[in-house]
């Protein structure tokens, strides 16, 4: 028996919801937490199976994990090198290990997360700024080890600013010796965030929401409590769900400077927000019934460029508006197979290398298979908007990153359940 979304879309969504914290930026915090022995609170952390499988780490190699609703407090420095293999297949965060147990015990023990379904993912600017660090990595076969006696601060300039790698750089050289820089590094809000906790932990970082970070290392670090910055990708999948569907909703807790570059994609005349400092209130005519061009012309990058993470969602919508929107993807070489689906029911798109054209098709509902995390919340909004029955297979890849989205829909009034077949 087969777990599927079923949507019956073409309502229009009305209504208030609270907008929990980033993901992205709750996993390298609970690896941050490993850092010191005293306990470590990170506040409003989504109830998602990719936060589970990041606690499941912690456990493993020796952090006391308490969880009282969104609230996750974690107590123990890291003991062991290493987590089961079983494990790292499953989470890519497991990479966060790296820096965190070097900084720590001193050695770490991890295998290459290997290729996923968006893309290759090496992790050559993680190795390359430990190195730099003062790590000696060596790689066999798909095993990594990595050790050092001591991390000494270094400058580090990065080939490209990865958000993994700046995070890892982080959580390695914040007590290493001496000063680290870290050069065209990521500038992503969860870093700034991640920051944010570190320096609460008495960290010395300055620099965050820039491309260098520089580092002070300092002898220990100690307990702190701090909420992340909100989940940017979920309120921004809401607002492409409003867009199809049309109607009035405000998502509390999401300030309109986060969600710019997507708010950009998906502005008309139709399309207003209202940001009052605590929530965002958005109101939309359904884009299928706009009469002017609504197309877009864009291209994903490293923060404040468009995020890749918002590209299968936005393209959800740009195949409902009238004009041809041009997206091209720069971040990961495989971050179309959404759109593929899409095109079974009927949407107009045609791909040419990293470039996907989109347009109005004869749009029907049906059966769909998501297959990366963002992938199926875009084939989600693309159910939204369709009038009739849809079902989406491949929940568990929605599930790693949206804390119980049909509860969440329902709530604004979209006809959504899980069901099993
Ligand atoms: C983070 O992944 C996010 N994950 C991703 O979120 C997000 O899509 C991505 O950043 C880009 O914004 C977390 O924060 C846990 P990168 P990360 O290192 O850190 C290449 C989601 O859906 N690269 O910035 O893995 C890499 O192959 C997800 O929530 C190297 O070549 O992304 C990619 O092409 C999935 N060598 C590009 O850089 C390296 O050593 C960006 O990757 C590292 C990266």
């Amino acid at each position: 028996m087969e777990e599927a979304f079923f949507v019956n879309g073409g309502k229009e969504l009305f209504g208030k919801v609270e907008l929990h914290g980033a993901k992205n930026a709750v996993l390298p915090m609970l690896a941050a937490s490993l850092l010191t022995d005293e306990e470590v609170e990170i506040k409003d952390c989504p109830s998602i199976s990719d936060v589970d499988n990041m606690l499941e780490l912690v456990r493993e190699v020796g952090g006391e994990v308490f969880r009282f609703g969104r609230n996750i407090r974690v107590r123990g420095q890291a003991v062991k090198n290493s987590v089961s293999t079983s494990l790292q297949k499953v989470m890519r965060s497991s990479m966060f290990m790296l820096g965190t147990l070097l900084a720590t015990v001193g050695e770490v023990k991890t295998s290459l997360p290997g290729g996923c379904a968006i893309g290759g993912r090496p992790l050559d600017i993680h190795l390359d700024g430990l190195k730099m660090l003062g790590a000696t990595c060596q790689e066999i076969g798909d095993e990594i080890f990595c050790r050092a006696k001591e991390l000494k601060g270094a400058k580090i300039v990065m080939r490209y600013p990865s958000v993994g790698a700046t995070e890892n750089l982080l959580l390695a050289s914040c007590k290493a010796k001496g000063k680290t820089t870290l050069i065209n590094c990521a500038r992503e809000p969860e870093i700034v965030s991640l920051v944010g906790l570190l320096n609460n932990m008495g960290a010395k970082i300055r620099g965050e929401g820039t491309s260098v970070l520089e580092i002070d290392g300092v002898e220990s670090l100690h307990g702190a409590s701090f909420t992340p910055v909100a989940d940017r990708i979920v309120g921004g999948t809401l607002l492409s769900a409003l867009s199809v569907c049309g109607g009035e909703i405000e998502i509390c807790g999401l300030d309109e400077r986060l969600v710019g570059s997507t708010l950009c994609a998906l502005r008309s005349k139709n399309f207003e927000t209202f940001d009052d400092g605590l929530c965002l209130r958005a109101r939309a005519k359904k884009v299928t019934d706009c009469s002017e061009e609504v197309a877009c012309d864009l291209t994903t990058g490293p923060y404040p460029l468009f995020a890749t993470d918002m590209q299968p969602i936005v393209s959800a919508v740009k195949c409902f508006g009238k004009g041809v929107s041009r997206i091209r993807e720069t971040v990961f070489e495989s971050r179309f197979s959404h759109l593929s689906e899409m095109k079974k029911l009927g949407a107009n798109v045609k791909i040419d290398g990293d470039v996907a054209l989109l347009s109005r098709g004869d749009l029907r509902a049906g059966d769909m298979r998501a297959r990366d995390l963002r992938g199926g919340a875009g084939l989600l909004v693309f159910a939204l908007g369709l009038a009739g029955e849809s079902r989406i297979f491949g929940t568990s890849f929605v599930k790693r990153g949206y804390e119980n989205i049909d509860e969440t829909m329902r709530k604004l009034g979209a006809d959504m359940r899980i069901i099993k077949n």
